[in-house]
């Protein structure tokens, strides 16, 4: 008999209330919520709300609150999202001083107690926060992921429906590189239905496109005052999914170079197969000159703030 699947949130936030959410929705297994000891009772109370929501809408699985690291033991999956959001003005890498001690306090509990997890870094700055996860760790890097490439090409696919008139169900799209300004749209993989989306929208009507995909974190910063957290916590939930169902999704994935795209020992968005063993397949796509050299732009990005995480004690 296989046993219910444990899923621990670190973080009981915007993000990690709707991952709850949205795994119980799913019933992909028990869920854990954690967040620091001052946020105890929030965690909890949040935990039974959610509980509360799946006997009124008859969900079958648990939601526990908690600061306690003993709690999350075991665990199947963990989702991090672990420190602050960006404020209006800041960039994603304003947060690594904040964000890096938390990664690092992260880090060093989820060895103990989570040591056969899969692990999904939300926490920005992603690429970073994610290489410093997987370091610290020494945790297989088929087992490390980051969560990005999936919202941003969810992003770009939005904006590309609503250019062309067209359902959001038929646009797909690939968002690679890092996920900042310089992450890069990759039109030859996007289509609307097998059609080329370059047949359907102009040129110009394609770069405004990728300029906003590029900023649509930011957009949404500006207007609400603090980060995205439903698109954001969905996309999280589609890797996730893919490994404990082993479903073997084709998604952009911050994963761990090592040689793929030219790059080696960086965490950057990539198309990645996802399933049972976590990164099975890192697919490396034949890009043309301009998307080598906006890869080689966003991976300079990435490099610079790893570099920062690096030197810092
Ligand atoms: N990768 C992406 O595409 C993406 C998209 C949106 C947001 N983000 C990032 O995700 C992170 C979370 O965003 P949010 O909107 O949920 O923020 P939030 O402020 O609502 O929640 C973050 C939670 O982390 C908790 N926390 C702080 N230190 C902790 C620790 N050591 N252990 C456990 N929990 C701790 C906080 O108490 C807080 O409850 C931010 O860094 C944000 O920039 C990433």
């Amino acid at each position: 008999m296989t046993q219910r699947k444990k899923i621990a949130l670190i973080g009981a936030g915007n993000i990690g209330g709707e991952l709850a959410a949205l795994v119980q929705r799913k019933e992909l297994g028990d869920i854990v919520l954690f967040d620091i000891p001052a946020k105890a009772d929030f965690a909890k109370g949040k935990a039974l709300d959610l509980e509360q929501n799946g006997a009124v809408l008859g969900y079958d699985a648990r939601v526990t609150g908690t600061s306690d690291w003993a709690d999350c033991a075991g665990a199947d999956v963990l989702i991090i999202t672990a420190g602050i959001p960006r404020k209006p003005g800041q960039s994603r890498d304003d947060l690594v001083a904040t964000n890096l001690p938390i990664i690092r306090n992260v880090a060093d509990s989820a060895k103990k107690h989570c040591p056969n997890a899969f692990v999904i870094v939300i926490s920005n700055p992603l690429d970073a926060m994610v290489y410093e996860f997987q370091r610290r760790t020494g945790f297989a890097k088929e087992k490390v992921v980051g969560m990005a490439g999936v919202l941003d090409s969810g992003r770009f696919e939005l904006f590309l429906a609503r250019e062309a008139g067209v359902s959001v169900k038929d646009v797909r799209a690939m968002v690679l590189g890092g996920h900042g300004d310089d992450m890069v749209p990759i039109f030859s993989a996007c289509t609307i239905n097998g059609v080329a989306a370059t047949e359907l929208i102009s040129k110009d009507k394609l770069d405004a496109i990728a300029a906003r995909t590029r900023k649509g974190g930011g957009e949404i910063v500006g207007l609400m005052g603090t980060s995205a957290y439903y698109a954001p916590a969905s996309s999280a939930i589609v890797m996730a999914e893919s490994y404990l169902l082993d479903q073997k999704r084709l998604v952009p994935t911050a994963a761990l170079l090592n040689g793929e795209y030219g790059y080696k020992d960086l965490y950057m968005g990539v198309p990645c197969v996802l399933g049972a063993k976590g990164v099975e397949k890192i697919v490396e796509l034949k890009l043309n000159d301009e998307e080598k050299e906006m890869l080689k732009k966003s991976a300079a990005s990435v490099q610079g703030i790893v570099d920062v995480v690096k030197k810092a004690t």
